[in-house]
């Protein structure tokens, strides 16, 4: 395919260079062939001129210098007409087929070396997303991977036992699978999103997600002493949004939580997870006791690449606002209402139902 599409521009090329060759030699014959008066020459800046758009900036010096010495030859040749006249025109040809291609050829370098920062600019971009694509992978694969390493150890464990517990190591074993599932579909949403793709939005009971990552995280929450206190709503609408975003929205809610806590006594790490209806929209509310949100934090918060923490990427928050928004919902960030200190994380989300009408 592309040998043949070469060959068809090198065909189209041959049949320019033919086309002005038969040009130059007309232009050459009127020239010589009429008065000394007749300034034919001048047209040779209109093969210069096609020569540019065709040819190499070196096949071009060469085509202006053909028809330079054309003009003088033609000048030479012709038999009649004023003399003074002929060597001013001739001159004046020379002089614009001698300008046309300087123009020119700076307009080409300069399109050129446009072109090329043009392309420059596209694989720096392209870089910077690939760059922040992988961020975005590692950081969101992080949980399922540490909950893997987690369920992998228990599993371990229960097989040491004698005699081995086969029921527990198998229930460790679901886990890893499930955890491995969702480690490869979060990397299919964040190569998604990184695409431009649009969310894979669905209706889901959105108590029953909170509760599928309360579990998911449970193994990290006991590590850190932290206690959930769920507040989940009956009767509420199902939510419509891409279910494994949502889930990755409150795993980072979670682990923001558990980090602002590390500081407080075991005895007061809580993080209050709630779900209420407000009008036709669910809210998710995650609160915590931790050490709250600072003047500079508050503006900062979902920037990319900020962080407070020796350990952090600063992309958990940046990515939940992109994920929230592109399922049409809102993040934002509060102190906490009770006057005690802790910041609370609210999302905004759609139901079905209002997606519906
Ligand atoms: N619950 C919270 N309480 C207080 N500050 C918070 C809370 N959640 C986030 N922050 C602040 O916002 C910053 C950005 O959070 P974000 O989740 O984007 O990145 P990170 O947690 O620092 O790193 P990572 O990319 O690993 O998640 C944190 O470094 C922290 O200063
Ligand atoms: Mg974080």
């Amino acid at each position: 395919m592309k040998s043949e599409l070469r060959q068809d521009s090198h065909l189209r090329r041959t049949l320019v260079l033919l086309g002005m060759v038969a040009a130059m030699a007309a232009i050459f014959a009127l020239d010589t062939l009429t008065e000394y008066a007749v300034a034919a020459a001048v047209f040779h800046t209109a093969i210069i001129l096609v020569a540019l758009r065709w040819f190499s900036p070196r096949t071009v010096i060469v085509i202006t210098g053909i028809c330079i010495v054309l003009t003088l030859a033609s000048f030479a040749l012709t038999p009649a007409g004023a003399y003074r006249t002929g060597l001013i025109n001739t001159c004046i040809s020379i002089l614009a087929i001698a300008i046309t291609a300087y123009l020119g050829l700076k307009m080409v370098t300069a399109q050129n070396a446009a072109h090329a920062a043009r392309t420059q600019l596209l694989r720096m971009t392209q870089a910077t997303s690939v760059g922040q694509l992988t961020a975005s992978i590692a950081h969101e694969v992080n949980q399922p991977l540490a909950a893997i390493v987690t369920s992998g150890n228990a599993c371990q464990r229960w097989l040491a036992q004698q005699p081995p517990n086969l029921d527990k190591a198998g229930q460790a074993l679901g886990r890893i699978l499930a955890d491995a599932q969702r480690a490869s579909e979060v990397i299919v949403r964040m190569r998604g999103m990184a695409r431009g793709d649009a969310p894979h939005k669905q209706a889901f009971d959105l108590n029953e997600a909170v509760r599928e990552m309360l579990r998911l995280s449970q193994a990290e929450l006991d590590k850190r002493s932290v206690l959930v206190e769920a507040d989940l709503a009956s009767g509420l609408a199902p939510a419509f949004w891409d279910r494994v975003q949502f889930l990755q929205v409150l795993g980072n809610l979670l682990l923001n939580a558990m980090d602002a806590m590390q500081d407080v006594p075991p005895q007061r790490r809580r993080i209050g997870v709630a779900t209420q209806a407000l009008g036709q929209q669910l809210v998710l509310t995650v609160s915590d006791a931790g050490h709250g949100l600072s003047p500079s934090a508050q503006s900062h918060l979902f920037d990319a690449f900020w962080s407070t923490k020796s350990q952090g990427m600063g992309l958990g928050l940046n990515i939940c606002r992109h994920m929230a928004e592109a399922n049409g919902g809102r993040i934002w960030a509060t102190d906490r209402e009770d006057g005690a200190s802790g910041a609370v994380f609210h999302v905004t989300m759609a139901t079905a139902a209002r997606e519906r009408a």
